[in-house]
């Protein structure tokens, strides 16, 4: 695999051999004193995010770090972008500079593809990673989302995944969409009609308005932030009637089985799109993401580095 660019590329097996690797490496760094391997000695990542970031950012320098990888952070705000440099020309630069991967967070979709055409045309050429473009996909993140799940409940075949919010905007929703229907989940997004986008009817998903109808039979409920940032000023419903209606509230909560797995990608605002305690309760899988965001990647960083051989010593 030379670029992520969507969960579009990825089958079943492949995504099975990230997550399975993404599961021996958790295995084999846990509870070790010194996390470092030597798998990526020589190899140098650059991060290029366009957009703020912590999760993301700090797990793929984090997982690029225990491999041995030269980590370079290169923010669009402190760098040339900020006296007009184009995005084609950064990343041609950061490429002559040698970029064995570039992992890029960017506000337009399709941005990250387009990347992967201008530094690697035939192929040869540093790797891009797409870290979140705009408002259409982030693959690493329904990596981690579906490792997670796969952790809490033994399986995704026949799940039924809930996944709650500003659909519209999101590009958690779109990425976990893909991945999770191709490891045999069934996928329900629920939004209220003004963000569930054109469209929804052609992914493999079935799409609903009535939240307290489809956590009825959901193995997980994965709730999503409210976009604003996106919204140009507008957001209908009121921030208030959103969070009768779509928050994870205590009583919402209460009424879940006591096996349903809570999923957040974060980062969250508690009591609008979920309750403050319910984010910390035993149901709640948030931080077990984060730390699988880690091994997610670091098995995402091999895979388009070095290939899909055992690599973890
Ligand atoms: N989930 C996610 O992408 O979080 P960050 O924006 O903090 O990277």
């Amino acid at each position: 695999m030379k670029h992520l660019l969507s969960a579009a590329d990825l089958d079943r097996d492949s995504a099975l051999s990230i997550l399975d690797e993404a599961g021996r490496l958790k295995e084999t760094l846990l509870g070790r004193e010194v996390r470092k391997l030597p798998t990526l000695r020589g190899k140098t990542v650059l991060t290029v995010f366009y957009e703020n970031s912590t999760r993301t950012r700090v797990s793929f320098e984090t997982a690029g770090k225990w491999m041995s990888a030269d980590v370079i952070n290169v923010s669009a705000s402190a760098s040339s972008v900020q006296k007009g440099e184009s995005l084609r020309d950064t990343a041609l630069t950061l490429t002559a500079i040698g970029a064995d991967a570039l992992i890029v967070r960017h506000p337009a979709s399709g941005s990250s593809a387009q990347i992967a055409r201008w530094v690697s045309p035939e192929g040869v050429g540093p790797s891009v990673i797409n870290a979140g473009d705009g408002m259409h996909e982030h693959p690493t993140q329904a990596l981690l989302d579906a490792m997670t799940l796969r952790e809490r409940l033994g399986g995704l075949d026949g799940r039924r995944i809930v996944i709650v919010g500003d659909i519209l905007h999101s590009r958690v929703a779109r990425s976990n969409a893909l991945l999770l229907s191709t490891l045999g989940a069934e996928v329900v997004l629920v939004a209220p009609p003004t963000l569930l986008p054109v469209g929804v009817e052609g992914w493999p998903v079935r799409a609903s308005t009535d939240l307290d109808a489809e956590l009825a039979g959901a193995d997980a409920v994965m709730m999503l932030r409210v976009q604003a940032e996106r919204m140009n000023g507008g957001f209908f419903p009121s921030a208030r009637e959103y969070a009768v209606r779509y928050g994870l509230g205590p009583a919402r909560a209460a009424r879940l089985g006591e096996d349903v797995v809570v999923l957040h990608p974060g980062p969250m605002v508690r009591g609008m799109e979920i309750g403050f305690d319910v984010a910390d309760a035993s149901s709640s899988a948030i931080l077990q993401q984060v730390t699988n965001g880690v091994h997610v990647r670091m098995s995402v960083l091999l895979h388009t580095l070095v290939g899909t051989e055992g690599t973890t010593e």
